[in-house]
């Protein structure tokens, strides 16, 4: 006689990523360019690295491939990788920034692709990577308003051969898009209202009216800056309503303390590059 074995079934959703990351060992809050960041305020880098590697340790152990970027001295926001560049389908956008201090950051990025075999398209307009760009299975979700120019969306169209939607984004205290919104599987996102023009908004709830959505509460403590691979969502251990609304849509959400690189204005999804091959 056979004894009945626990089958765990797969879960749909998930697929395993590639991500690009880079260690925060330079990392420091010199200069203000969002309203997080207060130069005044002293930064541990020694602990932004272990929060920082704690990160990456979990992203392996639930089966995903983690690259790794050379962090440069005079770079301090190069660990935010998020930021480096945007990749769909193998075709490289690189990024453009708008605040002189991490101009640099965009050649870094881009070599590193070049070296790993990537033919990197150049940006004429400012976009600050999956800062703003977040792509999900038929879209690319572009944020606007405060870092990556409006104009800049059709050249990632044209660039990734995704249809762009242009989404405004109106609290400076969320100036990225992955710090509003997050694509949580190839059709569903979360993100919080409040953040997006009237317009923007009415747009999110006709394109996606089973979003998930976010308290201010949650959204401040960098909730939604989530990274997700269709099933785990490792997301700021403080959003714990929103952790709440995901488990209840079946999805594993996984605590994750990035207190030192929020004195920067980022989290998780800021520190992770998604690598699309295909
Ligand atoms: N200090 C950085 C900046 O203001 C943080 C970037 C966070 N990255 C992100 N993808 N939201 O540019």
């Amino acid at each position: 006689m056979s004894t009945p074995t626990a089958v765990v079934p797969p879960a749909p959703r998930f697929r395993p990523r590639r991500y690009l990351m880079c260690p925060p060992t330079h990392f420091t809050v010199t200069y203000s360019i969002n309203p997080w960041m207060d130069p005044a305020k002293p930064t541990d880098t020694a602990l932004a690295v272990a929060q920082w590697e704690r990160l990456r340790r979990l992203l392996v152990g639930l089966g995903h491939r983690v690259d790794l970027i050379e962090p440069e001295p005079l770079l301090p926001d190069m660990v935010f990788a998020a930021n480096g560049a945007t990749v769909v389908a193998g075709r490289v956008l690189a990024a453009r920034f708008r605040h002189p201090q991490r101009a640099a950051e965009a050649p870094a990025y881009a070599s590193w692709f070049r070296a790993h075999g990537y033919q990197v398209h150049e940006a004429t307009h400012v976009n600050e990577g999956e800062g703003d760009y977040l792509v999900t299975g038929t879209r690319i979700l572009a944020g606007s308003g405060f870092r990556t120019d409006a104009a800049a969306h059709a050249e990632a169209q044209r660039a990734l051969g995704r249809p762009v939607v242009g989404l405004e984004l109106v609290d400076p205290r969320f100036y990225h898009l992955d710090t509003a919104l997050a694509v949580l599987a190839d059709d569903e996102i979360m993100y919080y209202p409040e953040a997006f023009s009237a317009h923007s908004r009415r747009l999110l709830q006709e394109l996606y009216p089973d979003a998930v959505t976010a308290t201010e509460e949650d959204a401040l403590v960098f909730g939604l800056n989530a990274v997700s691979d269709g099933h785990h969502v490792v997301l700021s251990a403080q959003a714990v309503g929103l952790a709440a609304r995901l488990a209840a849509r079946d999805y594993v959400p996984i605590d994750i303390e990035l207190s030192e690189l929020l004195k920067s204005g980022g989290g998780a999804k800021c520190c992770t590059l998604e690598v699309r091959d295909r």
